[in-house]
């Protein structure tokens, strides 16, 4: 689903009451006027480049919020040294147009300096689970991601928060560190919001070429052939994960990082089925990194 199909006359009106802070100081007395009216805060953190992902959970918050407060920043401690922090997309006017359209409040758009003074040197870390899988591939990468979203959380003290799915191994750390560090914020997972053919929406699908794209459908297939397989019976974990390897490998420009099915909280590897799974797939297609999942669940025995 394309933006234009859901904001058919993008209109610089209906976002004229959004409210831009680029300061800690403005996003917070936003906030607090709100509380001290008794109204429920909603906080959708992003990096910008504004998909219908985010669209959903912008509107997600609007429906269940009084106040809605988004944050866009790409930030700087979560990508690795050869990673695309430069390159990646800052559209800022179409992002605050998307904002508006979908009845955000208050956008924070800070600085790297504001988030990161000078001489900067606190860290949060959530043991084991930034290590394994996406940590194990880009070292530091959840530390960066642990820092921003405490800090965020710090700044916007949201009563809740709203992440998708698509990023599993993020929102399960999240969750984890919220709840290890007392930080007052709900977590909320939104569903993956996918292309008709499948691809999970991500901001960096954007670098892909028509081909590779093609090939990017391979990570989706792959999940479904493990669910089609679990439905049918499948309970072997490793010939479940050797299907969808097959998948990744037969695709041609695929370049597999992980095709794993695991614990769908600790994320720790399985040798026998469980009740609730989560098959997660990682590959590089041309020079893109795709990630998505599935949760798999057995049928319940009558
Ligand atoms: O998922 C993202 O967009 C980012 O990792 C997040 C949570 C906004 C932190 O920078």
């Amino acid at each position: 689903m394309s933006l234009g199909t859901l904001f058919p006359s993008l209109s610089l009106a209906l976002y004229v009451s959004l409210c831009v802070a680029e300061s800690v100081d403005e996003v917070r007395a936003a906030v607090r006027r709100a509380r001290q009216a008794g109204k429920i805060v909603g906080f959708v953190p992003t990096m910008g480049a504004l998909h219908v992902g985010h669209v959903s959970l912008m509107q997600r918050a609007r429906a269940e919020c009084d106040l809605v407060v988004t944050s866009i920043f790409v930030n700087p401690t979560q990508f690795g040294p050869s990673e695309d922090f430069t390159r990646y997309p800052r559209p800022r006017e179409t992002d605050l147009q998307i904002c508006g359209e979908s009845g955000v409040d208050v956008v924070f758009y800070p600085t790297v300096e504001t988030m990161y003074p000078a001489g900067h040197r606190t860290y949060v870390e959530v043991g084991g689970l930034s290590e394994i899988l996406e940590g194990a591939i880009r070292p530091g990468h959840f530390r960066g991601v642990a820092t921003v979203v405490t800090k965020l959380f710090n700044i916007v003290q949201a009563d809740r928060a709203y992440f998708g799915q698509k990023d599993y191994q993020q929102q399960t750390l999240i969750r984890v560190m919220t709840r290890e560090l007392d930080l007052p914020t709900e977590v909320i997972t939104c569903e993956t919001i996918r292309d008709p053919d499948g691809l999970a929406l991500s901001s960096r699908n954007a670098y892909l070429s028509p081909a590779e794209r093609q090939s990017g459908l391979s990570l989706s297939r792959a999940l479904r052939t493990a669910d089609a397989l679990v439905a049918g019976g499948e309970r072997d974990v490793k010939r479940l994960e050797a299907a969808m390897r097959r998948e990744l490998e037969s695709t041609p420009g695929v370049k597999i990082d992980y095709a794993v099915i695991v614990h769908h909280e600790s994320l720790a590897e399985l040798t026998a089925a469980e009740p609730t799974m989560v098959a997660l797939v990682a590959a590089t297609v041309g020079s893109t990194r795709l990630i998505d999942n599935w949760i798999l669940r057995l049928p319940r025995k009558s």
